[in-house]
Parts: structure tokens; C-alpha cells; sequence
């Protein structure tokens, strides 16, 4: 049985096991992982710079539905756009990002014995108005989506702005708005989510740890 630990935590603390212990402990307690600041106010900060920029370049694209061999464009299901990170991209915020998603694997691998080898991460923006329908994260035809990841990238965020991502449990639902720096995590297959229509534009770093 893992220690539980508290959630809160200084913003500038580089106990980055504080961190990741927060996420796995409330997974295991919950099935929904929550740690607020699992991304420093620096980090998220410059990413958030790199995903204005992208989107006023216009190199954001429709998010899609299903994978690359089932890929279609339904903006009734979602209306969110969509950015690969990518290493080759060489952009140090996004190399800094990747550095801490490979410590967090290493933990989870090495405490929970979870087998993760590989992980894919986008950034994502909704426009005012956007949403994504009820949906789970694990596609028919590939099942190596293990763990769903998502950092929001929204300072100032106010409840009448919408946008929170809505997870249904067997027995109820649970509302999380999308704060700056805020991680949730949760396992693929298991959890039927949406998010809701927001009312602000909505940014923020989705991905999913891969195995198999
Ligand atoms: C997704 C998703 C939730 C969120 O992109 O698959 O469910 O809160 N995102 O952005
Ligand atoms: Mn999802």
C-alpha cells in the first residue's frame, strides 16, 4: 500500500517525486490522478507561448477521431486543433517538457510496475465554443493508449468560463476545470470523459503513455 501525501505543494519545489506521488496516489485512491503545478509556472508559461504562436502561424489542425488508419474529422464529436510535440522539433520548452514526462515514467514504471515504453503528447487548443462529446481515449483497433495525461495551460481560469473536463464514474461524475498547471491522469480504457463547451479559448498539453 502506497503513503498518501498532500497535494499542495510550493509552486517552485523541486521535489518532483511530490509531484508525481500526488498524481499516483489519487489515482489509486480515485481512478483520476490530480496533482495542481505538476507543471511549474515557467514551463507552463512557455508552453503556452509556443502554442499561441503555433495557432496565430495557423499550423493547428483538426483534431481527429479514431487513429491513422480510421481517421475522421467530425467537429459535432469534437472542434478542438491539435499540434504534435516532437524532439526533433528541438524547442527546449518542449525538450524540458519531455524531460519531465520521461521522469514520471521511470517513477510509475519502477513503483507501480506499469510497463510504459513509449508516450505521445499534442498541444490543444478549443476555441470559444469548442467541446469535445463523451468519448474514451482507447481506440478499437489499438489498444497500447495505457494512460491519458493532461496538462491545462489557463491562468485566470473562472468556473463561468466553462470548459471543464467531465469524467463518468460508475456511479457519478466528476467536474475538473482546467487550471493553469493542473495534471490529471487516468487510465485509458476505463474512464468515458468529455469535455464541456467553453466559453474562453482552452489550452492546454494532451497525450497518453503507450506500452505493448
Ligand atoms: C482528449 C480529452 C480532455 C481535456 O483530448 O481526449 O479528453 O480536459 N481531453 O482536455
Ligand atoms: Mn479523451
Amino acid at each position: 500500500m502506497r503513503l498518501l501525501v498532500l497535494c499542495q505543494f510550493p509552486l517552485h519545489s523541486n521535489l518532483l517525486h511530490t509531484r508525481f506521488d500526488c498524481l499516483i496516489d489519487s489515482y489509486i485512491e480515485n481512478k483520476v490522478g490530480l496533482a495542481e503545478n505538476f507543471l511549474n509556472e515557467p514551463l507552463a508559461a512557455h508552453l503556452k507561448e509556443n502554442l499561441i504562436t503555433l495557432y496565430s502561424g495557423q499550423h493547428l489542425l483538426p483534431a481527429g477521431i479514431g487513429n491513422n488508419t480510421l481517421l475522421v474529422h467530425d467537429n459535432l464529436i469534437r472542434s478542438d486543433k491539435i499540434f504534435w510535440l516532437d524532439p526533433r522539433h528541438n524547442d527546449p520548452h518542449e525538450n524540458a517538457f519531455f524531460e519531465l514526462i520521461d521522469h514520471f515514467i521511470r517513477y510509475l514504471n519502477s513503483t507501480c510496475y506499469t510497463g510504459i515504453t513509449g508516450y505521445e503528447f499534442h498541444y490543444t487548443l478549443y476555441e470559444k465554443g469548442a467541446f469535445y462529446k463523451k468519448h474514451f481515449d482507447q481506440f478499437r483497433n489499438n489498444k497500447s493508449r495505457a494512460f491519458s495525461m493532461i496538462m491545462y495551460l489557463n491562468t485566470g481560469w473562472q468556473e463561468a468560463d466553462g470548459g471543464e473536463l467531465c469524467i463518468y464514474h460508475s456511479d457519478h461524475s466528476q467536474t475538473i476545470a482546467p487550471r493553469n498547471g493542473k495534471c490529471v491522469f487516468f487510465k485509458s480504457s476505463e474512464l468515458e470523459h468529455e469535455v464541456l463547451q467553453t466559453h474562453q479559448p482552452r489550452l492546454s498539453i494532451t497525450g497518453w503513455l503507450k506500452s505493448g
